[in-house]
């Protein structure tokens, strides 16, 4: 069960009127085609870990748990402090976390399912009580702020929850599903920086060390993959939309979203949505949400919960919760 959820971003804010001034786009063009306002952009010298850190921290307080409680922290990132060693492990060291394992899992913003998932079967399997799941981003520092349809997307900041066994109660994670499809990889990707191409004076010049996206296309599988994900795990589960109390999804775009609450009969009203002030911050979208939802009140203990997400990979999956 998630026993307490935390979100950490930078102060500083990028507007899409401030976009205005760099990109040749309009205020108008991206609330209608994204639902995005405002997005999170990490200071100089803020270090993805640093936000995941925070999280983590709020996650534990809002646990009434401390650091010594943890057994394991997973971070899900694509934008980690550097290629190794894990993000999870300049965590582990910043908490003091000094009896915890540690480690990343890359999924994109599929990142938080997919390790809400591995902290389950670990919990399931005895290995471990308590595990921080963190979704932490800093997109800011791979985005290409002279490409106007990748720029005005994306957000940076974390979210964090404390995994713990199910109490008995009913409430934990009940169910989740995991799907991947990499044969669809140039679609969304970001070429540099890995062994393909390692740092050279052409990757700089060629801009690899930036997210490509076709996002017309990726839209177009988000919203295939996203609502078959939702509709898969609610049936599975002899559910339907009627009894979850809030669907959590990434916060990719407004119309994707909106697409896949309607294909599982979720009205709005029970639809969390804060794209507008944090844009698409990958993995971290879905845990700032769960810890917005949570303090807004908007997550009771004991609702149903749907979570789904979409992204490079392609990955896709969901996750059902009693709160
Ligand atoms: N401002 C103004 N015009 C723009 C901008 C902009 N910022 N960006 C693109 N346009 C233009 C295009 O050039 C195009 O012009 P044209 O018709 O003259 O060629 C027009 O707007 C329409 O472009 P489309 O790409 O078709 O616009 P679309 O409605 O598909 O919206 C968007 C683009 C917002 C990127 C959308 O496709 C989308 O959200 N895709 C999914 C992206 C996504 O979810 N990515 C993340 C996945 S998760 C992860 O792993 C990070």
């Amino acid at each position: 069960m998630i026993r307490g959820v935390g979100l950490a971003v930078p102060e500083k804010l990028l507007t899409n009127s401030d976009l205005e001034k760099i990109v040749d786009t309009t205020d108008e063009w991206i609330k209608t085609r994204t639902g995005m306002e405002v997005r999170h952009i990490a200071e100089e010298g803020r270090d993805t870990s640093d936000l995941a850190a925070e999280a983590v921290q709020r996650a534990l307080d809002d646990a009434g748990m401390t650091v010594s409680d943890l057994d394991a922290i997973i971070v899900a990132t694509v934008t980690g402090d550097m290629q190794f060693p894990s993000t999870a492990c300049f965590v582990q060291d910043k908490l003091g976390a000094k009896q915890a394992a540690a480690f990343d899992i890359a999924a994109a913003c599929s990142g938080f399912i997919y390790a809400l998932s591995i902290a389950n079967g670990l919990i399931a399997s005895g290995q471990f009580r308590h595990i921080a799941v963190v979704g932490a981003e800093i997109l800011s520092r791979i985005t290409d702020y002279e490409d106007r349809a990748t720029c005005v997307l994306f957000g940076d900041g974390a979210g964090a929850a404390i995994v713990a066994p199910a109490d008995g109660s009913g409430r934990g994670i009940l169910d989740t599903y995991l799907r991947s499809d990499g044969s669809l990889h140039e679609l969304l990707y970001m070429p540099g920086g890995g062994t393909k191409y390692p740092a050279s004076h052409k990757t700089v010049d060629e801009k690899y060390h930036y997210i490509k996206m076709e996002g017309r296309e990726v839209f177009k599988y988000a919203v295939t993959a996203m609502g078959e994900a939702a509709e898969y795990i609610l049936e599975r589960n002899g559910l339907s939309g009627d009894d979850v109390a809030l669907l959590i999804p990434h916060q990719a775009n407004s119309r994707i979203i909106e697409a896949t609450a309607k294909r599982v009969k979720i009205p709005p009203e029970r639809v969390f949505v804060n794209i507008q002030k944090y844009g698409n911050t990958s993995a971290a979208s879905i845990p700032i949400a769960l810890a917005e939802a949570k303090q807004e009140g908007r997550l009771r203990p004991g609702d149903l919960v749907l979570l789904v997400a979409f992204g490079a990979g392609f990955t896709w999956g969901s996750a059902l919760l009693r709160f």
